[in-house]
Order: C-alpha cells, then sequence, then structure tokens
C-alpha cells in the first residue's frame, strides 16, 4: 500500500467519498448538464468513469476519440467533481475480438464465449494484453495533468478464467517456475494416483475435461495459477499508470470473486475497492456485508478502504430483486463507513435507458427528482458531511477470523466426507456469532501476523501449511485463545494428507484425535451437552448436525459431548490449555445459538469486551484516528433501540452533545456516530502520517 499516493488522494477529496459510476456515453448532451446539477444538489464529489467505454474511446484499431471525455473531464471539473478514471479493458470491443478471435476467453468445455456481454477476454492473449495497454497509456497521457483526476479504476471485478491453449502454455511455464522439475510436478500433484505420471512436460496440461474425476492438486494449482495470471494484468496497467501518474492512486473493484485470491492482489493496489450487493430478501445479508467489510478493512493493513458499487434500491440480477425499505440504503452506506470505507459509492449514478441492467437501481432512477430513492440519495450525500472527520480514522481489533482463498479453492475442490461443504456458508456462520457478540473483528490468514490477537477463530481451515500450523502453536502457547471447527488442518498446500492422524497439522495443539469422520445424514440432529462437572459451560445445549467427529481426546478435555447416537459419551467440543493459552476445537456443526454461546465464553475467557453495550439488533464499531473515538451505532432493527452511552461526546449526524450515562434512542434503521476523546490506545496504533 503507498500511503503517498492516498496522502495526495485525501487532500484532493477530504472527508467520506460520495458518488458513482457514470456512464454519459448512454445520453445526449443536455442530459449531462442536468447530471452535474444533481450530481452537485448530491454532494457527489467522485464519479468512477469509463469503465465500459472502450468501444466509443476506440471505435477501430488504434483510431481513438476522446473529444466525449474530455468535454465531460471538463465539465464534471468545472462543477468539482472528481474523476476516478477506468482502463476499460473489461469490455473489450466488436472490432478487437473480430479481428483477432484468439482475444475471447475459452470455457472448460472448449466452447470460445462470442461477444454481446462483457468480461469476455483470454487473460493471456498478447492482442489483449497488448490493446489493453495501449488504451491504458492513452488515457494516462492525455489526463495525466487533468486537474479532476483523482483515481484509476483499472477493468471491473476480474473474473475471467480461461482453458484456451494459450492458457494451457502459460499454465506449463508457471509450473515450470513453481516446480523446476517434473518429478516435483509429479510429487507435489500425487500423480502415481491413478497412473497419471507425467514423462514430459508436453503432457502436462491445465484443466480439460477429463472422463470421470479431477485431480484436485491440478486443480489447486490451476486456480492459483488463474488468479496469478488475471493479477499480472492489473499490475502492468498499475505499473504503467504510475509511471504517467506518479501521484494517482490505483485500485481494482473487488466483489468477493472466487478466482481471484484478494490477500495476494490487495499487496498489489494503493488502496482496496469493494463492489457490495447484500440482498435485501436474504436473512445474514448484513453480517455478510459486515464480514466483507471487515474482509477489505483487513485486506489494507487495517487501512480504509473505499466502497465503490453498492446499489441505490434494487438490483436486476437476481431471481427477485428486493427493494431496500426506506432507510435501509442510507443504514447500509454508514454500515461500510463504520467497517473503514471511506467512501459511500454506487452502481450507478444514473439508470440506464437501455440493456441489461436497465431495471437495475441507480442514485438518479428514471422516474427523476420525484423519486424516493433520488431523495434518500441526495439528502445521504449532503447528510455525510457531518462524519466526514472520520475519513482515514482506523480500527484495531482483539479478535481475527480466518478465511482464505487458497483453502476456499482446497475444500470445494476435493471429494470428501461432506461434498456439500460450503465455504463461505460456514465462514459466513463463524463471523455472524462474532458480530452478535459486538466485538471488532479483522479478518485474517494463517500466513498473517496473530501477534495482535487474542482470540482467533478457525472455520474449517480444511488446507493448512507446516507453516500456518506452527504460527497457529505459537499464537496459543504465546497466550491466544483458538476456536478451530472439524475438518481443520488436514492436507498441505498440495492437498496431500498430514500424516500421523487427523487433523495432523493441529493434533497436538488442540490435544486430541479423530478416528473417523462421521458425516450425518441431512435431517439428523444430535444433542450435545456439557459435561455436569464443567461449570464454565453449565446450561450449554446444542444441536449438532452435518458432521461428527469420533473424537479421542489426549491432553484435551471434553467441553461438550454427544447425548444420543453412536457417538453418546464422545466429545464434541474439547478444550486443550497449551502454553500461556488455550484451544477449543468444535467437531461438529453446532447450531447457530450453541456456536454464538460458545463463542462468547471464548471472549469472556481471553477478556475481549463488546466495543460497545448494544442490544441485539443494534450493530456496533470503532474507528479512531489520535485524536478522537468515532462510535458507530447502528439499528438494524425493524423497531426503536435504546444505548445507553459509556462515553460524552457530540452525535456528528445531529450535532449534539451525549453524556456519559444518557439513553439515546434510535429510531428503526436510524444511526448514531457519536465521537469521542479516545480512552484506551488501540491493540495496533494507526501508522504514523495518517490523523
Ligand atoms: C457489478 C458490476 C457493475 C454492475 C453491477 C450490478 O458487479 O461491477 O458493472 O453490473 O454489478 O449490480
Amino acid at each position: 500500500m503507498s500511503d503517498p499516493r492516498m496522502n495526495t488522494f485525501h487532500r484532493r477529496l477530504p472527508g467520506v467519498v460520495y458518488g458513482g459510476d457514470y456512464n454519459p456515453e448512454q445520453w445526449p448532451r443536455e442530459v449531462w448538464q442536468e447530471d452535474v446539477r444533481l450530481m452537485r444538489a448530491a454532494g457527489v464529489r467522485l464519479v468512477s468513469l469509463g469503465v465500459f467505454s472502450w468501444s466509443v474511446l476506440e471505435p477501430a484499431d488504434g483510431r481513438f476519440d476522446f473529444s466525449w471525455l474530455d468535454e465531460i473531464m471538463d465539465l464534471l471539473w468545472t462543477n468539482g467533481i472528481h474523476v476516478n478514471l477506468a482502463t476499460p479493458n473489461a469490455a473489450p470491443p466488436p472490432w478487437l475480438a473480430t479481428d483477432f478471435p484468439e482475444i475471447l476467453s475459452v470455457d472448460r468445455q472448449g466452447v470460445r464465449h462470442a461477444i454481446g456481454s462483457r468480461g469476455h477476454f483470454c487473460p493471456s492473449s498478447p492482442v489483449y494484453r497488448d490493446r489493453s495497454r495501449r488504451i491504458a497509456t492513452e488515457l494516462a497521457e492525455r489526463y495525466r495533468k487533468h486537474p479532476g483526476l483523482a483515481m484509476w479504476h483499472i477493468g471491473n471485478e476480474y473474473h475471467s478464467d480461461c482453458f484456451c491453449d494459450r492458457c494451457d502454455d502459460r499454465f506449463r511455464a508457471w509450473l515450470r517456475q513453481r516446480y523446476g522439475t517434473l518429478d516435483e510436478l509429479n510429487r507435489r500433484w500425487g500423480t502415481t494416483f491413478w497412473s497419471q505420471r507425467y514423462s514430459d512436460w508436453s503432457q502436462v496440461h491445465l484443466p480439460q475435461p477429463v472422463r470421470g474425476w479431477v485431480n484436485p492438486s491440478r486443480e489447486l494449482d490451476f486456480s492459483r495459477f488463474t488468479s496469478d495470471n488475471l493479477l499480472e494484468l492489473v499490475t502492468q496497467e498499475r505499473d504503467l499508470l504510475h509511471a504517467i501518474t506518479p501521484d494517482v492512486p490505483v485500485t481494482t473493484n473487488f466483489f468477493g470473486c472466487r478466482l481471484t485470491d484478494s490477500h495476494r492482489w490487495a499487496k498489489e493496489l494503493d488502496v482496496v475497492a469493494f463492489d457490495c450487493y447484500p440482498d435485501p430478501g436474504k436473512p445474514h445479508s448484513l453480517a455478510v456485508a459486515a464480514f466483507q467489510y471487515d474482509l477489505m478493512r483487513s485486506l489494507g493493513n487495517g487501512r480504509p478502504w473505499m466502497l465503490m458499487e453498492q446499489a441505490a434500491g434494487a438490483v436486476s440480477q437476481w431471481k427477485t430483486n428486493q427493494v431496500k425499505q426506506p432507510g435501509r440504503m442510507r443504514l447500509g452506506s454508514y454500515q461500510a463507513v463504520a467497517h473503514g470505507s471511506d467512501a459511500v459509492m454506487f452502481f450507478q449514478w444514473r439508470a440506464s435507458p437501455q440493456g441489461q441492467e436497465k431495471f437495475h437501481s441507480a442514485m438518479l432512477p428514471h422516474g427523476g427528482e420525484k423519486t424516493r430513492t433520488w431523495q434518500e440519495v441526495k439528502a445521504l450525500g449532503n447528510e455525510l458531511r457531518a462524519i466526514d472527520e472520520v475519513a482515514t480514522a482506523h480500527t484495531g481489533a482483539q479478535v481475527a477470523i480466518v478465511w482464505d482463498w487458497q483453502n476456499w479453492w482446497a475444500v470445494e475442490g476435493c471429494a470428501h466426507p461432506d461434498n456439500a461443504f460450503d465455504y463461505r456458508d460456514t465462514v459466513a456462520r463463524h463471523y455472524r456469532a462474532l458480530w452478535h457478540s459486538q466485538v471488532a473483528v479483522d479478518v485474517v490468514t494463517l500466513d498473517d501476523d496473530l501477534s495482535p490477537y487474542r482470540v482467533l477463530v478457525v472455520p474449517n481451515q480444511y488446507l493448512m501449511t507446516r507453516r500456518q500450523s506452527t504460527a497457529v502453536r505459537k499464537f496459543v502457547e504465546d497466550g491466544g485463545h483458538l476456536v478451530v471447527s472439524y475438518f481443520s488442518g488436514i492436507v498441505d498446500e498440495d492437498d496431500r494428507i498430514h500424516e500421523g492422524g487427523y487433523p495432523g497439522a493441529l493434533r497436538e495443539i488442540v490435544g486430541a484425535h479423530v478416528q473417523e469422520f462421521s458425516p450425518l445424514p441431512a435431517e439428523a440432529a444430535v444433542p450435545v451437552q456439557a459435561p455436569a462437572e464443567k461449570a464454565a459451560l453449565s446450561g450449554f445445549f446444542a444441536t449438532a448436525s452435518v458432521w461428527q467427529d469420533d473424537l479421542e481426546t489426549e491432553t484435551a478435555r471434553p467441553l461438550a459431548v454427544y447425548r444420543k447416537g453412536h457417538l453418546a459419551g464422545k466429545a464434541a467440543v474439547t478444550e486443550h490449555e497449551l502454553g500461556r493459552g488455550r484451544a477449543v476445537y468444535i467437531g461438529t456443526r453446532l447450531d447457530d445459538d450453541a456456536l454464538e454461546a460458545l463463542v462468547q465464553h471464548v471472549l469472556d475467557l481471553a477478556g475481549v469486551r463488546p466495543v460497545h453495550a448494544a442490544p441485539r439488533g443494534v450493530e456496533v464499531t470503532e474507528r479512531r484516528t489520535r485524536t478522537s473515538a468515532y462510535l458507530f451505532l447502528l439499528n438494524h432493527r425493524q423497531d426503536k433501540a435504546t444505548v445507553t452511552l459509556d462515553r460524552s461526546g457530540t452525535d456528528l449526524i445531529t450535532g449534539r452533545r451525549v453524556e456519559a450515562g444518557e439513553t439515546l434512542v434510535l429510531d428503526a434503521a436510524d444511526v448514531a456516530v457519536v465521537r469521542s476523546s479516545p480512552a484506551t490506545s488501540l491493540p495496533s496504533e494507526p501508522p504514523s502520517g495518517d490523523s
């Protein structure tokens, strides 16, 4: 991460940035005048321009037309609006695909995609790479001195994998570099299984359709390769943009894509940006959004990130596209800021008149200024000025949860005892337990520095390297509290079993081993209870489903045992004291309430306090600078909620002075941001230079 560029950005655009994707090329010029008038009215300060403009900017190979872009860049700038200028590589124009069909991506079945959509490029195509770089260079050279240029937006939501011959060649080259020799490749991929041993590099290919089941180690490496190959597109454009415009930060918008390992990607960007579309029709979407926001903050090492896209109302791509009820768009926007975003941006500014997304909401709907959405958008843009000082503030957490792309690929990429396993859902359940406990949470991998944390939650980390298991052991021995769920520590980075009894990479840490994995039939529910003598968890009752480990405790003790079934009397949850810390192992899928109770028990043991006491359904976070603490209270409930403040300060949104002990009443969907003096220091202080 490069602070000088972001410092420049903040000097240009101090405060919480408001805006969205703007596609002026879809409208005649008269509309542009109205656009900028309304943008000003709504407090829009930054627009993402040109994301899908390639065919308009370059109508034929090497023939550029920047006239409209010149005009709109100037118009925006004279109205005080900055530009997050996109390199338009996400949608290669028809001429490029027609003149050079090799630029089109090929699916796993070998079918080459046609034009007519977006994201249809082969990341390995030299022509695609060349033409993408060329137009990025043209844009950078042309606008490098433009005062409105504030940021670069490379491509859009990278998610194009490709199985063409060129990708096949690059995959082989990537493997040669990774493994050096064919013997090593054979060893790492376990090719003695099913007679897959390679005797020449020419026999090695990316995964193509096979007769039956696949080689999971090859699949895992292909996921790694795809992520790296796509990332190379970003770093190449980043380097050329940095060379031409050294002060302008560069980003690309993440969206939680399975193909791109954002832990690796984030290290290459000046700022992390994220597109978030929580589904109002789904029960846990607020917690999922909170998780994603914490992930984004953690990807940038705790530095603020940018909410680059969200919907002002309904989207149009799902089966049923529910609207955001009055006030919920505002609340969701504050939620992002509460979790570290310094921007509230939308897809898109004005609703499209045509195309696949014409029924997707926008800041300015088809119905114009009279619509509820516009009124809410305008009000929010103006209101956010009241919390501008929050921008650049940091969040410190004593709790971390693990989310790891490598594990996602591995655990869903091979045949194992529970082939319905859903990693995203599993992590979301564990995160929810923390979310309801109102504690601040970072989202990490086991390769990150674990020393700032008192509690580490590791949901089903099937893939665990030796280095990672050493790091986990050190974390516990140094006094950390570990919560780890079943089917963790099973394989290494090559998807090879850690020998010596499950969970091979964790056995000594959890002080128990698994005799046998024992998945349960879909409808089965097994009662679990704390043994009578275990006072700390007395009253603990849970329902186990999906999976049971047949656990043999070694140096651990049971915290809860099965009450029925073939494992009745055996441990379902264990606790192991190791060094100065403790490892709690969960050998089954506990129901949500029980998981929450268990997590709360561990938080209590570790002495981790909620950010602030609040009723269920009121989300609480804190951001800090050296001089101020900002407490966010977000009422997600359908009714009023009250919070008795533990501090005095100022509610920035109302401007009202509030006192410690005072009961703050929050209407349904309302929010308060209370500024006070920071009482204690953060577990990890913000880096110097930021305030
Ligand atoms: C995003 C994408 C936008 C738009 C939006 C609709 O994933 O970047 O271009 O399609 O979804 O929700």
